[in-house]
């Protein structure tokens, strides 16, 4: 349902990785500190932590990611978030802008939670409740002009709702926030959409995709195109810092 192309994710989405900087400096890594990036595309962050003095792993669902990582010097795997094949190996876990693609995401936060070392961190951000909802609504207003069905392929929830995923597995939140951050796109709309909207694209045939786009397109416009002709998205993240308590018993770890 998604490809990912590295070099259009750089030219259309090079932003995602550039303002996943703060949440790394949340994460605070440390010289020395085993790290696991979940989701870390092209490893343009993931490379930051090896910079900081890390041991760092970058697992991405997608094999063009995979190998874009592994050019940049990235211990990078294939791995799914929610089939982490790592057991109390980690001080961090870390995840930029990869937590809202998970089918199963309490599987993704118990596939974090064995990954971790006792008293490591897990600290990411990821869509949060209302996200995109300009661009999705017309999203569907598109399909259903096409008799079209299509079910939400992302997670953006709500920060009470993560705030209870996370507690339900043991972890202690130190931070939870939803945070809007209306973002300027490099290009067009349209690149944006071509790229991100695959989970819908791929459910009508590929000549009925520009059309579908173009109509996505002139519905947001009023909203989200500024005047100097910029588009804006509406992102909304929700950010977390959390922790495996370092007393936790191994034989009280949930397992699935
Ligand atoms: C995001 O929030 O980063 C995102 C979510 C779904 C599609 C594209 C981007």
């Amino acid at each position: 349902m998604q490809h990912w192309d590295p070099k259009q994710y750089a030219e259309h989405a090079r932003f995602v990785s550039d303002l996943g900087v703060p949440v790394l400096q949340l994460l605070a890594p440390q010289a020395g500190e085993t790290v696991l990036d979940v989701g870390c595309g092209d490893g343009a962050l993931t490379t930051k932590l090896i910079e900081l003095g890390c041991t760092v792993v970058g697992v991405d669902a997608s094999t063009e990611m995979v190998a874009a990582a592994k050019s940049l010097g990235v211990n990078a795997l294939s791995m799914d978030a929610e089939a982490l094949a790592f057991e109390s190996t980690f001080d961090a876990v870390f995840s930029n802008a990869a937590l809202h693609w998970v089918k199963n995401p309490e599987r993704a936060v118990a596939a974090v939670w064995r990954a971790l070392k006792p008293g490591g961190r897990f600290v990411g951000e990821l869509g949060g409740y209302g996200n995109l909802a300009t661009i999705i609504t017309a999203i569907y207003t598109a399909l259903a002009a096409r008799g079209v069905t299509a079910s939400n392929p992302w997670y953006f929830p709500r920060p009470e709702e993560y705030r209870k995923l996370l507690e339900a597995q043991g972890f202690l939140i130190k931070h939870l926030a939803l945070n809007p951050r209306p973002t300027r796109l490099p290009g067009s709309l349209n690149g944006w959409l071509d790229m991100f909207a695959q989970p819908y694209t791929a459910a009508m045939a590929i000549n009925e995709r520009p059309g579908f786009v173009a109509d996505v397109v002139e519905l947001v416009r009023p909203t989200l195109q500024e005047a100097d002709g910029n588009w804006i998205a509406d992102y909304v993240r929700l950010r977390f810092w959390a922790s495996k308590p370092s007393e936790f018993a191994v034989s009280q770890v949930p397992r699935e």
